[in-house]
């Protein structure tokens, strides 16, 4: 089948992204298709627009960029035992270039979790990507414990919002950096520090972390490796950390996502109780227009939570 998509015909600027009509692949019989409501922006889908992860991943035009996705089932395939058409679903698809700014997906069944109760698709579509990252960054590759303290960089951005929540709900202390403008959020949120990276140098106010979880690099992943103590962890999803000041520590790696339907289930059976939500910090049409907006938002690396796309 075809579907109305925002794709990319070529890497560059984001005046390259337009409107189109893709055929998708035929629904293979573990697949679902799904009717986006909608979608979310992260940097990956600007860093790969630019061409940036050309080599990582060499796909054909047109890509259809976006791999967050909030929506209905409306067509499952012969194999899927576990879920039907008309469910409400989110999702963070492989990583193909049939993404997810468009009409219609395709999601494999062991990669969707039932859509949290009471949130709205925009809440929704903000979570896979982000909530899966700060998930397996925390837990899977941090192994956060309850009575731990975690350094948590940049907590007011998409995947900050919900590692701050994750990290507090298991009974860390979690100390977050941001602009003075969100720190109420923040706290809001459930930190119980939050440093104004601009007037303040964490490096030289914190100690004895266990856990730090680097989305920014460079700069701020080195000075890192400075607070923590002796059998600590530093987790980035940025770079890989020098391995000279790795020595020191216990743990220190870089990560790239997994995408996972039991674990993003579990996040949504937490929003489902009340314990994370969603930070909507910018909303905008599901069109060409739309999106150029957004790609040029999150390019600024200051939107606050996330962006999401919405299909009206
Ligand atoms: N490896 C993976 O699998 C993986 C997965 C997801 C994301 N990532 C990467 O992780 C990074 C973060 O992603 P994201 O979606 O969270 O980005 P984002 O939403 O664009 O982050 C924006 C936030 O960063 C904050 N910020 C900017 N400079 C800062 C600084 N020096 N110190 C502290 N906070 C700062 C801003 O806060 P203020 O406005 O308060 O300044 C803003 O809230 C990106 O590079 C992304 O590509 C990797």
């Amino acid at each position: 089948m075809e579907t109305r998509a925002i794709v990319i015909e070529e890497y560059g600027h984001a005046d390259q992204l337009k409107e189109s009509n893709v055929a998708l692949p035929e629904l293979g019989e573990h697949q679902v298709l799904v009717k986006i409501k909608a979608t979310s922006v992260n940097p990956i889908d600007w860093k790969l627009r630019e061409g940036y992860l050309a080599q990582m991943m060499p796909w054909d035009f047109p890509i259809i960029l976006g791999w967050d996705v909030a929506g209905e089932i409306v067509e499952i395939g012969s194999a899927v035992k576990d879920w039907q058409v008309g469910q409400e679903i989110f999702s963070r698809p492989e990583t193909t270039r049939f993404g997810t700014y468009a009409d219609y997906t395709i999601v494999d069944d062991h990669l969707l979790a039932r859509k949290p109760e009471g949130a709205s698709f925009e809440d929704a579509a903000a979570v896979p990507l982000a909530g899966l990252t700060a998930y397996q960054a925390l837990f899977t590759h941090g192994k956060l414990k309850a009575g731990e303290k975690v350094l948590i960089h940049a907590g007011a951005g998409g995947v900050g919002i919900y590692a701050v929540q994750l990290a507090k709900n298991i009974g860390a202390t979690v100390i977050t950096t941001a602009s003075k403008k969100n720190h109420a959020l923040l706290k809001e949120l459930g930190a119980d520090q939050v440093i104004d990276y601009h007037t303040t140098d964490f490096s030289e106010v914190l100690e004895d972390i266990d856990l730090v979880f680097d989305t920014m690099g460079g700069d701020v992943q080195r000075d890192s490796f400075k607070v923590l103590n002796e059998n600590g962890r530093l987790i980035s999803i940025v770079s890989q950390p020098d391995e000279e000041l790795a020595k020191n520590v216990a743990v220190a790696e870089s990560i790239w996502l997994q995408p996972d339907g039991k674990q993003l289930q579990e996040i949504a059976d937490l929003m489902t109780e009340g314990k994370v939500k969603s930070v909507v910090g910018h909303t905008y049409p599901l069109t060409a227009e739309g999106v150029k907006k957004a790609h040029e938002l999150s390019e600024t690396h200051h939107a606050k939570g996330k962006i999401v796309l919405v299909n009206e």
